[in-house]
């Protein structure tokens, strides 16, 4: 079972997202050992295997919820997790900025939750490949569940469990994506790993970390097309008359960095200052 291609009526063991009448999110799975209990009420599996997406339903205590297969905007807030996830404001940039195609051939360090894993391998669809490499090996597990119950089967990814800046092993790789705090370390196995042209993507938190970065990835000079960018999400409360931005944002998350492997033999061109 995929439950990205599902349609029709629910199924058992999926993954679902109740909705509250506050647009609250609950991530639950229609498991029949395991009730679900939401907000001091109870749900039978019963009710919701069989109804369509977008269904209202009730638990023991009357209140009315919605219910859909999660997207991934509704998923990967609410994974079950260890370590910071990226947050889908930054996956949509990530999957534009690294160019991710379906058939690509992509490095992924580290793994943590795998809530990049997830959005990568959707990206890269059934034609492509995801490696990815976590040093924790319970962060493995944790991903590996999170894979296997929320995004279904992934026969294309290879999950290993090591240190990327000295154990990576692929070749000829289109794109190489870390989430991880040094990935100045990673710079000159992630050049090997990549084929000419293709594309590093780094996520970082703080401003300090990209100036380690950008400098190593210039000192290096095999790599050009060098770019840092955020992204600012505000949503907006439309309601009656009141149409206006949400008075609160989330106001920071990281920053992208990315840069474009060079040809064998190639130093990026002079610069001017
Ligand atoms: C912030 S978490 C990654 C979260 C993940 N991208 C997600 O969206 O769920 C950073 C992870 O990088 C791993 N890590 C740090 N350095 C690493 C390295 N050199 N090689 C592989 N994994 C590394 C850590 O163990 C940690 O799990």
């Amino acid at each position: 079972m995929n439950p990205k291609t599902l349609r029709g009526p629910f199924l058992e063991n999926e993954p679902v997202v109740f909705l509250d009448r506050k647009d609250r999110e609950y991530l639950a799975r229609l498991d029949r050992s395991r009730p679900i209990a939401i907000r001091g009420g109870k749900f039978s599996i019963e009710d919701i295997i069989g109804h369509e997406e977008g269904s209202v339903v009730r638990s023991s205590v009357n209140e009315p919820f919605l219910v859909f297969r999660p997207s991934l905007p509704q998923l990967i807030p609410n994974l079950p997790r260890n370590a910071q996830v990226i947050y889908p404001k930054d996956l949509g940039p990530i999957l534009i900025w690294a160019d991710l195609f379906p058939g690509a051939r992509v490095v992924e360090a580290g793994v943590g939750a795998g809530a990049l894993s997830m959005a990568l391998l959707r990206a890269i669809a059934s034609e492509g490949h995801l490696y990815s490499y976590e040093l924790r090996q319970d962060f493995v597990a944790m991903a590996e569940k999170n894979v296997a119950k929320y995004f279904g089967a992934a026969p294309n990814w290879t999950l290993k469990i090591g240190d990327v800046a000295t154990e990576l092993e692929e070749s000829d790789i289109d794109r190489v994506v870390l989430d991880l705090p040094e990935p100045w370390q990673v710079i000159k196995s992630a050049w090997k790993a990549l084929r000419p042209g293709g594309i590093l993507l780094c996520y970082l938190p703080t401003v300090l970390q990209v100036k380690s970065l950008v400098d190593a990835l210039r000192d290096d000079q095999r790599f050009a097309c060098i770019e840092t960018l955020e992204t600012l999400m505000r949503f907006w409360h439309i309601k009656g008359m009141s149409a206006r931005p949400q008075h609160r944002m989330v106001a920071h998350t990281g920053f992208l960095t990315c840069a474009r492997r060079l040809a064998d033999g190639q130093k990026d061109i002079p610069r001017s200052p």
